[in-house]
């Protein structure tokens, strides 16, 4: 694809504005360039599918048109699979097909067929002629991609599940320096048009393609907790089977997770899902933190019991990737060792000693290139299940200070550390152990 180097005054004005937009989320430009590092040295048919729904080019074309051409301003060619549930309720029902499911797939008779292609095809163009109004190029590929087998066609009509996908055309598009953007009108091998699910369509491009990312643009741009608070990460490995249990991930979230369950488990491990919405996909894209929700397979945690459990090559350069600080030498044989939790990785891990009868977390450490991966997240909850009383310090200038207050019940500060608690009942052992945990040797080596 593109990769054009042009200064960001030098691109059309939605462009320019999405960077400024992007940088000013942004506390430096370091994760920008790592991420937009990382994204531009895979192929690019590999970078990245973004599903888009038809509601959100009825609702939100602007922003979706836009950030598709920054993508490609900074040359990055993800491939775009729309689908167009609401404009076809709309030009089905008018001519005489109102919507009718099963299974959750709209029942389609064959002579439905004609104002379905017209309408995806107007769909896809739609959004074809909004990304180029921006400045991008784009493809307009709304058929031909997808091979499928009539499902049933006595109970479904013209309703497809793809056999083959058809990577030429969308790989021809990309030479030629444009986005493709993929309808789900398929064709059986007998040339017949059918209708494909997006989702399907989805799962067979994703198959075929193995992206690093895939993205599903939504309206409400993330997964939604019991509360209805934007859950920022899912590890899959540790949160899967937890969430499927409890009593608030049902209906459509459900779904979801099982669908994007489903779609990792056929990718590798680096692969992620982030549901966004198109006015945040670049800072979602593009910072740690992002906006949205990420999914991944993630890593299994491990929990040590013994220290000689502990990789101590790997959890030191764990330790030094995220403190910028090797630990001091015999620092694993010093430590009064109660629990590790590591991720199988060793990407995040927390390391536990006993002061007492409480707990004292002598490190936390998460990999600088796993931020916003949720892996942290996941070793923090692991912690705080088995460390109901828990005390820690932390430097003054630690950058993850931020979410210690955030979680702890108490903090002080004495000298240079900030001494931070969580579950203590008892109020009058606290002047005691802070001064206690203040006076702790060094950990790290001076930088
Ligand atoms: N920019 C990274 C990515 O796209 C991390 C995103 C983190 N997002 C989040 N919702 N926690 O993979």
């Amino acid at each position: 694809m593109t990769r054009e180097s042009a200064s960001a005054s030098a691109q059309p004005a939605p462009v320019r504005a999405a960077i400024v937009q992007l940088l000013s989320n942004m506390r430096d430009g370091k994760e920008i360039r790592e991420y937009l590092t990382r994204f531009s040295a895979l192929d690019q048919e590999r970078f990245a599918v973004i599903k888009v729904g038809g509601a959100i080019i009825e609702e939100d074309l602007d922003a979706l048109a836009g950030a598709l051409a920054f993508l490609q301003s900074v040359g990055l060619a993800p491939i775009v699979v729309h689908g167009g549930g609401p404009q076809l309720n709309a030009t089905l029902e008018a001519a005489g097909f109102p919507e009718d499911r099963v299974d959750g797939l709209r029942i389609t008779p064959p002579e439905a067929m004609g104002v379905v292609r017209d309408t995806l095809t107007a769909v896809n163009l739609k959004l074809v002629q909004a990304v180029r109004d921006h400045g991008g190029r784009a493809a307009a590929i709304p058929s031909g991609v997808f091979e499928a087998e009539l499902i049933d066609e006595a109970r479904l009509g013209r309703v497809g599940s793809p056999t083959r996908v058809r990577l030429d055309l969308v790989a021809a598009a990309a030479r030629a320096g444009q986005a493709p953007i993929l309808g789900c009108l398929g064709d059986t091998s007998d040339g017949r048009l059918v209708n494909v699910n997006a989702d399907s369509a989805v799962r067979a491009l994703v198959h075929e393609l193995q992206p690093y990312k895939i993205v599903f643009l939504t309206g409400t741009g993330a997964l939604l907790d019991a509360g209805g608070t934007p859950i920022s990460a899912i590890n899959l490995a540790t949160d899967h089977d937890d969430l499927m249990a409890s009593g608030w991930v049902t209906g459509g979230m459900r779904l979801k997770l099982q669908e994007i369950k489903r779609l990792l488990d056929d990718l590798p491990l680096t692969s992620s899902v982030s549901i966004t919405r198109p006015g945040e996909l670049a800072k979602e894209l593009f910072t740690h933190a992002g906006a949205g929700t990420l999914v991944r397979k993630g890593e299994r945690m491990l929990e040590l019991t013994s220290p000689g459990e502990i990789d101590r090559e790997r959890m030191a350069r764990l330790i030094e990737s995220s403190f910028g600080r090797k630990p001091v030498a015999g620092y694993f044989d010093r430590l009064d060792f109660e629990r590790a939790f590591v991720t199988e990785q060793y990407r995040a891990a927390a390391i536990t000693a006993r002061l007492d009868d409480a707990v004292y977390l002598d490190k936390f450490a998460v990999l600088d290139e796993a931020r916003g991966e949720g892996l942290g997240g996941a070793v923090w909850k692991r912690l705080i299940a088995h460390a109901p009383r828990l005390y820690w310090r932390s430097r003054s200038d630690n950058p993850v200070n931020e979410f210690y207050f955030s979680t702890c019940h108490g903090a002080v500060k004495h000298g240079r550390w900030t001494v931070f608690w969580r579950g203590e009942s008892d109020l009058t052992r606290i002047p005691a152990m802070v001064a206690r945990i203040a006076a702790l040797p060094a950990t790290l080596e001076e930088a």
